[in-house]
């Protein structure tokens, strides 16, 4: 349930020791995005900037997790038309409040913990019967393809594609759980398939709204501020943009799992080949997208144009020049965007997995090197990246990273992210939990920031070192 709420409310309610959680992000006119709807504000200093740039007011969805919070940790009840019945606290009511903020959450913090422990294990187990389940239907796939030559059953491929595009279209990233060590031992095609799918599905599901939302607002004027719905004499908006429809969608999806099927016809002795290849055998490898993959696509009769483009294109250059690229036949300015999603998908999810020949890449190392090869080429790369980074949780929730210091840390959100710190700086296990904090916070010591020139783990990777609440839950299905 969405209410607004006045900007100067929520600076009261934070003032006095409370906290806000808007459940929506909130953008400004232009798109970019001032307040994350998963930050808990506990400062007031966000919202003085977001009232600063001329917002009076801002949504805030209970049925989304969002809500205001009294020092005492209750719940603040809104009518309907947004008021709040709070009454500006003086400086020494202000003090009380923040002790007894203290106190509350001190008490509750490990609860919470506990709680979020929990609700990341669920997802995970979850993400993992359902990639468990894509996973079969790829192999499936593959498997009829070399044994008839050619042919597969479109039909239950569809299908199967459309439940998984439900299950990761539900808000969050469900897959973003999954830490891709845990699965990058083996079938390297199978995982790829699926991993391209859902990171491709996230990411071009985050640049549909983000783009809309940015035409939109220029066909509405409304792109140097948020519109004022109290405001007298103001037309409604009008929401007329989609950048890909919803049934586009869908297709764009099944290219995405499909978009390497023509490597069933490479010899597997090309494919597996421990040492360097040939230029004859490159060349058979590069025909897997514009030769293999069109002839397969071809024999099933399937003539959809948007998977079709996927399969055939998504190694053509995305810049004049970029090297290592085919087919070259058409220019880089026409190659669709979702194929273009396609193409960063794919390369994201091989540098991040890990082979029999290569470590996993850290991926803020990855994602800082697609940024450089391709944001200051082309606006719309700029755009793709930026749906990129918010839409598939660079760290997972329920991953281990290390902090510069040498300590690590479990995830608990993507967003920051919130880390709970779990060694000290030699790896011996801390006694006591520590308290949460966010890696990106301006305040934070550079010692406590991520290395990022470790890889990212799974809590069974560091099993012998995690402390027993987080060993309990975390590692039964890592
Ligand atoms: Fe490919
Ligand atoms: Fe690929």
């Amino acid at each position: 349930m969405n209410t607004r709420i006045s900007i100067d409310n929520l600076i009261a309610i934070v003032k006095s020791g409370g906290r806000v959680k808007t459940g929506i992000d909130v953008y400004n006119g232009k798109g970019v995005l001032l307040l994350a709807r998963d930050i808990v504000v506990e400062k007031t200093r966000v919202l003085e900037i977001i009232k600063a740039k001329g917002i009076k007011s801002v949504l805030v969805n209970t049925a989304l997790n969002g809500g205001l919070w009294d020092s005492d940790g209750h719940l603040i009840k809104v009518s309907s038309d947004g008021i709040v019945d709070y009454s500006n606290p003086s400086t020494d009511d202000e003090i009380i409040a923040s002790q007894r903020v203290k106190q509350a959450f001190g008490d509750t913090a490990a609860k919470q913990i506990e709680n979020r422990l929990k609700e990341i294990e669920e997802i995970r187990q979850q993400a993992n019967q359902k990639y468990a389940e894509a996973k079969q239907s790829v192999k499936k796939v593959l498997a009829d393809i070399k044994n008839t030559g050619g042919q597969f059953d479109y039909e239950e491929v569809e299908s199967n594609v459309s439940e998984l595009v439900d299950f990761l279209s539900g808000g969050d990233n469900p897959f973003s759980y999954l830490t891709h060590e845990i699965f990058s031992y083996d079938d390297y095609l199978y995982n790829h398939s699926v991993n391209v799918c859902a990171i491709g599905t996230a990411v071009a599901d985050r640049f549909n709204s983000n783009f809309s939302k940015i035409v939109d607002d220029l066909i509405n004027g409304t792109s140097s501020g948020i519109n004022d719905p109290f405001e007298k004499d103001k037309p409604e908006p009008i929401q007329s943009f989609t950048c890909f429809y919803p049934e586009d969608l869908y297709d764009i999806s099944l290219g995405f799992f499909l978009h390497d099927i023509g490597k069933v016809l490479v010899p597997d002795a090309v494919l597996n080949k421990k040492g360097s290849l040939t230029e004859e055998e490159f060349e058979e490898v590069r025909k897997h997208s514009y030769e293999y993959g069109v002839q397969i696509l071809e024999k099933n009769k399937l003539k959809n144009s948007v998977i079709k483009n996927i399969v055939h294109y998504h190694h053509a250059p995305l810049f004049e020049g970029e090297g290592r690229c085919y087919p070259l036949d058409k220019n880089q300015t026409q190659v669709p965007l979702y194929v273009r999603i396609c193409k960063l998908a794919d390369i994201y999810d091989a540098m991040t997995s890990k082979r029999c020949y290569k470590e996993a890449y850290n991926p803020i190392n990855v994602v800082t090197q697609l940024f450089r090869t391709y944001a200051k080429k082309d606006r719309m790369l700029q755009y793709i990246l930026h749906a990129f980074v918010k839409s598939i949780g660079i760290y997972p929730p329920g991953s281990i990273v290390y902090l510069r210091n040498g300590q690590l840390a479990y995830v608990l959100e993507s967003d920051g992210p919130l880390l709970l710190p779990f060694t000290d700086e030699k790896e011996n296990t801390l006694r006591r939990q520590p308290d949460p904090f966010r890696a990106n916070s301006p305040e934070l010591e550079d010692a406590k920031t991520i290395d990022s020139r470790r890889s990212v783990k799974a809590p069974r990777d560091v099993n012998s070192l995690l402390p027993s609440y987080i060993r309990q839950i975390a590692v039964k299905s890592a």
